[in-house]
C-alpha cells in the first residue's frame, strides 16, 4: 500500500441513461448483477459531473451533492470507491463533490450518470488506466444502470452469469450519430421517490406472482429490441419498448404491498404519446421507477411530442435531450 501527502484529483461527467428494454430485479445483490439484460440509450443534455479528490488528511469520505452534504449515500459511495482504491493499492480517502443538473433521485437515472462520473472521476485521481469494461463493471456494482452510462448512444447491459460478475457489463450497440434519436422528458414531480429501485426490484422479486414471467421473457424483448436498433425500424422498436415497461410496472404494480410509480400526469401522457403515434408521428413512452415520461421520438418529431405534452394536467416541465456520448474525465 502506498499513501501519498497531496491531494490528488479527478473529475468527469457523464450521461443518464434510461432503458428502453429494462433491468428490473437482481441475480446476485451482493455484487448487483442483474437478473436481466437491457437495453439503454445515453443522454447528452441530462448530466452529473463529479470530481473525487485524495485527500491523506481526510478520516473518512466525504459526499457533497447538489451543494448539499449526503452522508445517507456515502456508503454506497465509499463502497464503490474501495473497490477502486483496491485496484490502485491506496487507503487515502476522497472528497467527493457532484452536481445533478436535473432533479435527483425521482426517476431520472441520478444514480446512473452519478456511479458512471464517480468511477471515471476516482479512475483519474488514482491514476489508475481501466479498460471500459472494467469501468462498467465497477460502475455496475454501484447502481445497475450506472454499467450503461459509461458508453454513449445505444448500450446494451449483459446480465452474464458467472459467479464472480465478470460478464455482467455493458457495451456499445449502436453510436449516437448511426440513429440520432431525440428525447422529450415530461416532469411530473420534482419529489425524490418513496421507493427506490433496489427495494422496488426486491419486493417485486419476492412477492409478485408475474416477476418470473417477467424474467423469462426478457431475452426474447431483448432480441426484438436490439433488432430493431440494428434496422433502425422506429415502430418495432416503439412497440416492444412500450410492451416491456409495462411488463415492468406490472411486476412491480402486482408486488405486496404493490409499488405504483405512476401518478395522474403519467398515464394522460402515456396516452398522449399513444395518440400522437396512431396519428402517425414517430414516438413512443417509457417509464422507470418514478412518474416521469420519456418520449423517445425519430429527428423531426420533437417540436409535435413537446406541444403535446406541454398543455397536459401535471406536467411542471419538459426536458430535452439528444443522444449523448459515453462517460469522460474532464479538465
Ligand atoms: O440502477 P438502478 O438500481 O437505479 O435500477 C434502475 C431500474 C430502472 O431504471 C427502473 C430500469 C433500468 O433499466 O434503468
Amino acid at each position: 500500500m502506498t499513501t501519498s501527502s497531496k491531494t490528488r484529483l479527478g473529475r468527469a461527467r457523464a450521461g443518464a441513461n434510461f432503458a428502453l428494454i429494462k433491468y428490473w430485479g437482481k441475480a446476485d445483490a451482493r455484487l448487483n448483477v442483474p437478473a436481466v439484460g437491457s437495453i439503454s440509450i445515453t443522454l447528452d443534455a441530462l448530466f452529473t459531473e463529479t470530481s473525487v479528490a485524495l485527500d491523506p488528511n481526510l478520516a473518512s469520505d466525504e459526499l457533497t451533492l447538489n451543494g448539499r452534504r449526503r452522508d445517507e449515500d456515502l456508503e454506497k459511495i465509499s463502497a464503490c470507491l474501495d473497490l477502486l482504491r483496491l485496484k490502485a493499492e491506496v487507503t487515502t480517502r476522497a472528497a467527493v463533490t457532484s452536481t445533478n443538473n436535473f432533479p435527483t433521485g425521482a426517476g431520472l437515472a441520478s444514480s446512473a450518470s452519478g456511479f458512471a462520473a464517480l468511477v471515471c472521476a476516482a479512475e483519474a485521481a488514482l491514476g489508475l488506466e481501466l479498460t471500459p469494461r472494467e469501468r462498467s463493471i465497477l460502475a455496475r456494482q454501484g447502481s445497475g444502470s450506472a454499467a450503461r452510462s459509461i458508453f454513449g448512444g445505444f448500450v446494451e447491459m449483459h446480465a452474464g452469469n458467472s459467479a464472480d460478475g465478470n460478464d455482467s457489463f455493458a457495451e456499445p450497440l449502436l453510436d449516437k450519430d448511426a440513429w440520432p434519436l431525440e428525447v422529450v422528458i415530461a416532469v411530473t414531480t420534482k419529489a425524490e421517490k418513496e421507493v427506490g429501485s433496489r427495494s422496488g426490484m426486491t419486493r417485486s422479486a419476492t412477492s409478485s406472482p408475474y416477476y418470473a414471467a417477467w424474467v423469462t421473457g426478457q431475452p426474447a424483448d431483448l432480441r426484438v429490441g436490439r433488432d430493431a436498433i440494428r434496422a433502425r425500424d422506429f415502430g418495432a422498436l416503439a412497440e416492444i419498448a412500450e410492451h416491456n415497461c409495462l411488463k415492468m410496472h406490472a411486476a412491480a404494480m402486482s408486488a405486496q404491498p404493490p409499488l405504483v410509480y405512476w401518478n395522474g400526469a403519467t398515464v394522460e401522457c402515456m396516452h398522449a404519446i399513444r395518440r400522437l403515434r396512431a396519428g402517425g408521428v414517430p414516438v413512443f413512452f417509457t417509464i422507470d421507477a418514478g412518474p416521469q415520461v420519456k418520449a423517445v421520438c425519430a429527428p423531426g418529431a420533437r417540436p409535435k411530442v413537446e406541444a403535446a405534452l406541454r398543455g397536459l394536467p401535471g406536467v411542471l416541465e419538459l426536458l430535452t435531450s439528444r443522444l449523448g456520448p459515453g462517460a469522460c474525465t474532464t479538465p
